[in-house]
């Protein structure tokens, strides 16, 4: 499927989905302390998503079972919440999540430090946020698509980190993954043209040592191969003739 351009009623739905997650992970934020299990995250996501009249769009894709993604230190995404696995202070913890509103999705994901974390560990929470503002800055109707990936890279390596490789952000709509596919580092080429009403999510991945990531014996969880913290940050947005809008905001 090629990539799509959005109406303005689609807009206006992915707008809407979009709200509603960025308040599904303002009050996720709230719960998450030392203590807590990533299945209570994931049970409390799940409840909020609902009573919003979303449905969770991570649940059974592919076989995922459950509707938040926590992933905890080493954990680069796509960790399965488990009842037994508490969060500990010093822990950072991501959590990726997906809505849909009336047939139309959002996709976003933050990452928080547990408690008192260590320096380190802040700077990698703030360098990947950053990157992602640092990348859609190039998010414009007339740009090219790696442009985007070419300025998250720059950023996040000019701090001493590195981009995960295998993992990419992607077009959204009607489906969670549509293309274009977003790699966060520059590829050969300039990649697509950007035209105003393409909704993109734009993820990078950052780990705090190399790159080189593993996916665990239960097929989902992955984490990268020195043992490294890994960072996500991610929103959905709707490039535009000028700034982008970020959807997954309030
Ligand atoms: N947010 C992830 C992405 O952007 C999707 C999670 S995979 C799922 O690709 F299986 F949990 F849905
Ligand atoms: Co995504």
């Amino acid at each position: 499927m090629a990539v799509t351009i959005k109406s303005e009623r689609e807009i206006e739905l992915m707008r809407e989905a979009g709200k509603i997650l960025a308040e599904v992970h303002n009050q996720l934020e709230e719960i998450i302390a030392p203590g807590i299990t990533t299945l209570e995250i994931d049970r409390k996501g799940e409840e909020l998503i609902r009573k919003a009249g979303c449905i969770p769009s991570f649940k059974g894709y592919d076989g995922y079972p459950a509707s938040i993604c926590v992933s905890v230190n080493d954990e680069v995404v796509h960790g399965i919440p488990n009842k037994k696995h508490r969060l500990f202070e010093g822990d950072i913890v991501s959590l990726d999540a997906g809505v849909i509103y009336k047939d139309y999705q959002s996709d976003a994901a933050r990452t928080y430090g547990v408690g008192k974390i260590s320096p380190e560990s802040q700077k990698l929470i703030e360098v990947t946020k950053e990157s992602f503002f640092r990348g859609i800055e190039f998010a414009r109707a007339g740009n090219h698509l790696h442009d985007i990936s070419a300025a998250i890279q720059k950023y996040v390596e000019s701090n001493g980190f590195s981009v995960v490789r295998d993992l990419v952000g992607h077009g959204i709509g009607k489906e969670m993954h549509e293309e274009p596919q977003i790699p966060n580092y520059k590829p050969v080429g300039r990649g697509i043209r950007l035209c105003a009403g393409m909704t993109l999510a734009i993820e990078p991945m950052v780990n705090a040592g190399g790159y080189e990531v593993w996916i665990l014996e239960d097929d989902w969880t992955v984490v990268t191969r020195d043992g490294s913290n890994s960072a996500h940050y991610e929103n959905t947005i709707l490039v535009t003739e000028g700034d982008p809008e970020i959807l997954s905001w309030i």
